[in-house]
């Protein structure tokens, strides 16, 4: 049978010691155990480093060595091999500890047979195995926990960095965030850059920034706007900021805008930054950052930041405010956009504004799109609120669809019209000159309508006035020339008729012809009267009147007829109304002639009684360009005067009145004299409702 074989080696310097264990270990039947001996330590050693032995048999009282570290010394050479440690039987403490040192098991030399030393070698070979084999498992789960922790340590660092990066984004977006909502609310371009500036400072730590932006020229970059820490220190550096630019590659500001990416300067070169060093210096800044605000691969502006402790580069920070400038410059680019559209629009609507005229703008539907402050004025609103109303809003139906329907002959016809409209302004009824021209768009097509008008009302009175006056004067001229002709023989054609009258017999046909012959005798030479008027020189002398006098006066000569007539009277004169300088006849003669008009017009709407039959007078003190004026108002209830005929009721002859009730020669007269006296007439007047006839005269002054 093959027997197992343990190869052993033995260090002991006793022979006597070897020779008993070769002797014991000889008596195996089932192991052939081949011993092999050292007499010395470092020559057992030698013979570990030559061959395998499955076990050590150590003295640990060899001469040349002794004591346990002669252990670690063949453990560290041969770590696998199993040790059994002899020791005296004195010394069975030191092989207590050789166990504990690493040996696998101690032997007392006393006490050694073969049933011992057998088992103590095996037992020390197996035990070595175990030991062995746990040691790998060790290893092996040491170096599986080594691999886990390292790849929780890689694991925790890419965390680490990702909390990071969302640490920069969340800081990021927060910047982003709080800038965004501030420059929504910002009013201009410069007022923008001046919240980024702020905001990145105050986020930041830095102390000071500044926005600079490319010179209209394209050549420099100028001051735009700053902010500091300290409000005091802030109107100083800005002073001294507003007299610097920079060219291309010239300073921080040139290079950023050059480079068209962010720079970070340490206090040295700070220093050397010519011609920021200056300034720098002055203001104790010892770092720099310049940051650029790209649109469309162009440089719109350039941001620079100032601190005034040293500072290495950060960049996390050059990045984190150069991502946000990335991201504002969309915004800071619009704003400067609005900006610049803004300032243009200003100049026009300043022109604009500045118009005398009133102008608009309607949409091809003719609803207001815009238009100036003096029409909104009209209107009595403000610009704005024109948008989406229309002509209906701001004009009496009638003529807001006048002006509609010319609107749109404009709209389809697509030529400019220019002419003369009515135009109605707080109840006042003004005459205007107004152009309107369709707006195409680039296809021709009409998309609106622009119109411009402006108040001609004063022109074209003055315009009637001269006619008038040009037709008086020619009327005065015929009056004056053939006036006397027919008055003389008129009075003669009268007076035979008279002899006729007085001749003929009561009842007869003659008598009734003598009659009628005088009486429209009369009529005629009332009618010369009444033309020479026109021409009758100024010669008759002025006296010092009071209105309520004059009209008392005037009223008593018609008052009984008024009152036969059911007309109610309504006196508002007060007798402290200024005085005048007149002409009593001729004030006296123009108020009689409106009272009988007014009669007439009562009587022709109310020819019985009525409660609206009613008649009123009412006086004032007023002012029209900075002159004093009374002001009598003459108001009647009868049948008013028609729009058309209101121009023309001035006219001399003109008249309404059939059968030989009027001449026409009333209003006309009363105009003359009211202007002779250096006053006014005017009309106001509705159909079917009311006539106001207005006289203004001078207030008399000494
Ligand atoms: N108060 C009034 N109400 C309505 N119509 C008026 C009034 N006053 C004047 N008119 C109109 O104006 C016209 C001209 O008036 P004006 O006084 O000049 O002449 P007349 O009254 O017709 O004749 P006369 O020469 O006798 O005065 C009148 O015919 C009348 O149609
Ligand atoms: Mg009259």
């Amino acid at each position: 049978m093959n027997k197992k074989r343990i190869r052993v080696l033995l260090i002991d310097d006793n022979s006597d010691e070897v020779r008993l264990i070769q002797e014991i270990l000889k008596e195996d039947d089932t192991v052939k155990f081949e011993l092999e001996h050292a007499s010395q330590f470092l020559l057992g050693l030698e013979y570990l480093k030559e061959k395998r032995f499955d076990v050590l048999l150590l003295d640990l009282n060899v001469p040349d060595n002794g004591g346990l570290h002669m252990l670690s010394q063949v453990r560290t050479q041969s770590p696998k091999l199993p040790i059994v440690v002899l020791t005296g039987f004195i010394d069975e403490v030191t092989g207590t500890k050789a166990v504990q040192a690493g040996a696998q098991d101690y032997l007392v030399k006393e006490e050694v047979n073969y049933k011992l030393l057998a088992r103590s070698i095996r037992y020390a070979i197996e035990h070595k195995r175990v030991e062995e084999e746990l040691r790998t498992v060790n290893e092996s789960l040491e170096c599986r926990v080594a691999e886990r922790t390292s790849a929780l340590a890689k694991a925790n660092t890419e965390l680490r960095m990702k909390v990071a990066e969302h640490k920069e984004m969340e800081e990021e977006i927060k910047l982003l965030q709080t800038m965004t909502f501030a420059i929504v609310e910002a009013e201009d371009f410069s007022s923008t850059l001046g919240i980024v500036l702020r905001k990145v400072c105050e986020a930041t730590g830095w102390v000071y920034g500044e926005a600079w932006l490319i010179s209209p020229d394209g050549k420099y970059l100028e001051y735009c706007v700053a902010w500091h820490r300290d409000p005091k220190k802030m109107e100083e550096i800005k002073q001294d900021s507003k007299m610097l630019a920079f060219s291309p590659e010239c300073g921080l500001p040139g290079r950023v805008w050059s480079l068209k990416k962010p720079e970070w300067m340490i206090e040295s070169m700070v220093r050397r930054n010519f011609p920021h060093a200056e300034f720098c210096k002055k203001f104790g800044f010892k770092a720099a950052m310049g940051i650029p605000v790209v649109t469309n691969d162009e440089v719109i502006a350039v941001l620079t930041f100032f601190m005034q402790e040293q500072r290495d580069e950060d960049e996390r920070l050059t990045r984190l405010i150069s991502s946000v400038a990335t991201q504002l410059s969309v915004v800071i680019h619009r704003k400067m956009i609005e900006d610049a559209l803004r300032i243009s629009e200003g100049k026009y609507r300043l022109l604009l504004e500045n118009l005398p005229q009133r102008i608009f703008y309607k949409d091809k539907s003719l609803v207001y799109v815009s238009c100036n402050r003096n029409l909104a004025a009209d209107f009595h609103i403000r610009p704005d609120e024109i948008t989406g109303k229309t002509d209906y809003d701001f004009f009496p139906k009638e003529l807001a669809e006048k002006y509609r329907a010319v609107d749109k002959q404009i709209m389809e016809s697509g030529q400019t019209d220019e002419r003369e409209e009515e135009y109605s302004k707080d109840g006042q009824e003004l005459i205007i000159r107004i152009v309107r021209t369709p707006v195409k768009d680039e296809k021709g097509a009409v998309i609106g309508i622009l119109g411009i008008f402006w108040d001609i009302t004063e022109k074209v009175i003055l315009q009637r006035e001269a006619e008038r006056s040009r037709h008086l004067a020619s009327l005065g001229e015929l009056a004056a020339g053939v006036g006397h002709e027919i008055n003389n023989p008129i009075t003669g054609v009268i007076n035979c008729a008279q002899i006729l009258l007085n001749k003929s017999s009561e009842g007869s046909k003659e008598k009734d012809l003598a009659r009628r012959i005088i009486k429209e005798g009369d009529r005629i030479a009332n009618i010369v009267h009444s033309l020479l008027s026109f021409t009758r020189p100024d010669s008759e002398k002025k006296n010092i009147i009071n209105m309520h006098g004059i009209l008392s006066d005037t009223l008593t000569l018609i008052e009984s007829q008024l009152r036969k007539e059911g007309i109610t009277m309504k006196l508002d004169i007060s007798q402290k109304l200024p005085e005048i300088l007149a002409h009593p006849q001729q004030i006296q003669q123009v108020f009689l002639s409106i009272i009988n008009n007014a009669r007439y017009a009562l009587n022709q709407k109310y020819p019985e009684t009525h409660d609206n039959k009613i008649f009123e007078i009412s006086g004032e003190e007023t002012t029209m360009n900075n002159n004093a004026y009374v002001k009598i108002i003459f108001c009647d209830h009868g049948t008013g005067i028609p729009a058309e005929m209101r121009d023309k009721v001035i006219n001399p002859f003109f008249t309404t009145k059939y059968s030989n009730k009027g001449i026409g020669l009333g209003l006309s007269i009363s105009h003359t004299i009211i202007r002779n006296h250096g006053g006014k007439l005017m009309i106001d007047s509705r159909e079917g409702e009311y006539t106001k006839i207005i006289i203004m005269l001078p207030r008399y002054s000494s």
